[in-house]
C-alpha cells in the first residue's frame, strides 16, 4: 500500500462575531491510494468544512495536510488552486451541470481550461462518458436527462483529468434510492479500477456500500 494522503492534528474554525466557532478537533486520518471510503456524520458535525480542506479548497488554522507528497498547509490560495486542479475531481450532490451545454459540452470543460485543444477534448470526454454509460445521451441538455444520468454526466466531467483523488460531497443525495443505487455500483466499479474515492454522507447506508467508514461527530473524527 502506498500513502496518498495524511491529516494530523488538523483544526479548523470560523470567525464568529467576536467569537471563534471551532469546527474541527484535532482530526488525524490517513489514506491509501486506491481506497474508497466515507466520511459519515450529521447535519453540521463538520463534513464539508473537512471535505473543503481535503479538497484544497479552504486553509487549515493549525495541523498538517499532506496531498501526494505536496506540505498543502504551507500552500496559499494561489497555489491551492492549481493543486486542486491537478489532482481533485469533485462531485456534488446537485450535479453543478452548465444547463446550456450538452453532456459532451459539460465533461470537455475542464480540458479546454487546461489547454487542450478541441478536438483532443473531446477524444478524452468521449472516453469519459462511455465509462459512466451515457454514450446514447452525449448530445442530451441536463434537463433533458434523468437525476442519475446528470450525476453520472458529472462524474464523467471529474473523471476525465484524470484525477489521482475523486472527492464527493453527498452525490446520491438529490436521487431515489434504485438511482442512488446505481452511482453508488459505478463508485465500486471505479475504484475496483484504481480510483481513489473519498465520500461525504449522512446515510449509513450509502456509507456501507464503501469499503472504510470514519465517523464524524461535533467536529471529531472516528474510525
Ligand atoms: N463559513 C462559515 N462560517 C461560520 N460557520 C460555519 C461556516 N461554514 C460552516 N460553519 C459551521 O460549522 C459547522 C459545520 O458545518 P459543515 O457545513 O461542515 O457541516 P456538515 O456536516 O457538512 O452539515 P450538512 O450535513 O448539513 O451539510 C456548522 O455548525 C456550521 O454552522
Ligand atoms: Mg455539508
Amino acid at each position: 500500500m502506498e500513502r496518498f494522503l495524511t491529516l494530523e492534528k488538523v483544526n479548523k474554525s470560523y470567525a464568529m462575531g467576536q467569537e471563534r466557532l471551532h469546527v474541527l478537533k484535532d482530526v488525524s486520518f490517513g489514506v491509501e491510494k486506491g481506497e474508497y471510503l466515507t466520511i459519515l456524520g450529521p447535519s453540521g458535525s463538520g463534513k464539508s468544512t473537512l471535505m473543503n480542506i481535503i479538497g484544497c479548497m479552504d486553509t487549515l488554522d493549525s495541523g498538517t495536510y499532506e496531498l501526494d507528497g505536496e506540505a498543502v498547509q504551507e500552500y496559499g490560495d494561489n497555489e491551492l488552486t492549481l493543486l486542486r486542479n491537478r489532482k481533485i475531481g469533485f462531485i456534488f450532490q446537485k450535479y453543478h451541470l452548465i444547463p446550456q451545454y450538452t453532456a459532451l459540452q459539460n465533461v470537455i470543460m475542464p480540458l479546454l481550461l487546461r489547454g487542450l485543444s478541441r478536438s483532443e477534448a473531446i477524444c478524452e470526454a468521449e472516453e469519459s462518458i462511455r465509462l459512466v454509460g451515457l454514450w446514447d445521451r452525449i448530445t442530451h441538455r441536463p434537463n433533458e436527462l434523468s437525476g442519475g444520468q446528470q450525476q453520472r454526466v458529472a462524474i464523467a466531467r471529474a473523471l476525465v483529468t484524470k484525477p489521482a483523488l475523486l472527492l464527493a460531497d453527498e452525490p446520491t443525495g438529490a436521487l431515489d434510492s434504485a438511482t442512488g443505487k446505481e452511482i453508488l455500483k459505478l463508485f465500486q466499479k471505479l475504484n475496483d479500477t484504481g480510483n481513489t474515492i473519498i465520500m461525504i454522507s449522512h446515510d449509513v447506508n450509502v456509507a456501507q456500500s464503501s469499503r472504510r467508514i470514519l465517523t464524524i461527530s461535533d467536529g471529531r473524527l472516528e474510525e
